[in-house]
């Protein structure tokens, strides 16, 4: 089975915002203003996404990793966070974006916790655009997780180990229900993935920026989508083969 072409748009977009910090040091600010800064751009993406009909849009706001960043910082992101989910979840409801949350949700503080399982409730009906944010993610622990469960299915005498496929685990790790990111933006100039989405960016096209995340605009995100439908999706086939298949979907 060829899965053809890329169709034009990414029907599932995953971005790394990152570059918040500099961009306050690059003004003498403190790294606070900058995040704020990001939580503006990442309005402006939202936006964005459901003019152009992007169905998925998932956004990597605070890694596992970021726990270990100086205390003063994490305090801030956490009153960012709260803000932004008391300030903005009743416009993402009337848009008709579904908002969901991946990570370890127990690290975050109660009043953190119970608005983002009111955000979700809300918005679970809403269709026009699938809304993840990744707080508190990590990529491998997110395999470890599905393997967890595996492993006690297993010790359970339910599933034999040779059974265990791609699928299963594609299953039971985050986002399993979304088609897998089409196209992977990362801003601020580092070369890397840090941890993000790990199985599910297998296939996705990547594409990186210098431009810091408080900077990232319309204009910069419709060159990524430009780039991105001018790729050949090959998936481990040949040119030729992703052709043909193409010409054969064409036909009648
Ligand atoms: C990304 O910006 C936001 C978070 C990780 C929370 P940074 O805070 O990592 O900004 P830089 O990379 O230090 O500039
Ligand atoms: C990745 O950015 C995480 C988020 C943007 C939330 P980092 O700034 O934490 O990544 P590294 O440390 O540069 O790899
Ligand atoms: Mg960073």
């Amino acid at each position: 089975m060829t899965q053809g072409p890329a169709p034009s748009l990414p029907r599932h977009l995953a971005i790394i915002m990152d570059g918040n910090g500099r961009w306050a040091q690059q003004r003498r600010r403190p790294r606070l203003i900058g995040h704020r800064a990001g939580a503006r751009a990442v309005n402006r993406t939202i936006d964005f996404c459901l003019e152009r009909g992007i169905a998925s849009l998932t956004l990597f706001a605070f890694s596992s990793e970021n726990w270990g960043r100086p205390a003063e910082e994490v305090e801030g992101l956490m009153k960012l966070f709260l803000n932004a989910l008391d300030r903005e979840v009743d416009e993402l409801h009337r848009r008709g974006v579904r908002v969901r949350f991946i990570g370890e949700r127990e690290r975050f503080s109660a009043g953190i916790v119970s608005r983002m399982q009111l955000a979700e409730q809300r918005t679970a009906g809403n269709t026009a655009m699938t809304l993840s944010i990744a707080a508190s993610y990590g990529g491998r622990l997110d395999i470890v997780h599905a393997t967890r469960e595996l492993a006690r299915e297993v010790a359970a005498g339910r599933l034999r180990p040779e059974d265990i496929d791609e699928a299963m685990i594609g299953q039971r790790v985050a986002l399993s229900d979304l088609p897998p990111p089409d196209l992977f933006i990362r801003t601020g100039g580092d070369i890397r993935i840090s941890n993000f989405l790990l199985w599910q960016l297998a296939y996705t096209e990547l594409w990186f920026t210098d431009i810091l995340w408080p900077d990232f605009t319309a204009g910069v995100l419709q060159q990524a989508l430009d780039d991105y439908a001018r790729r050949e999706r090959r998936f481990g086939l040949t040119s030729a083969q992703i052709a043909a298949a193409a010409a054969e979907t064409r036909s009648p």
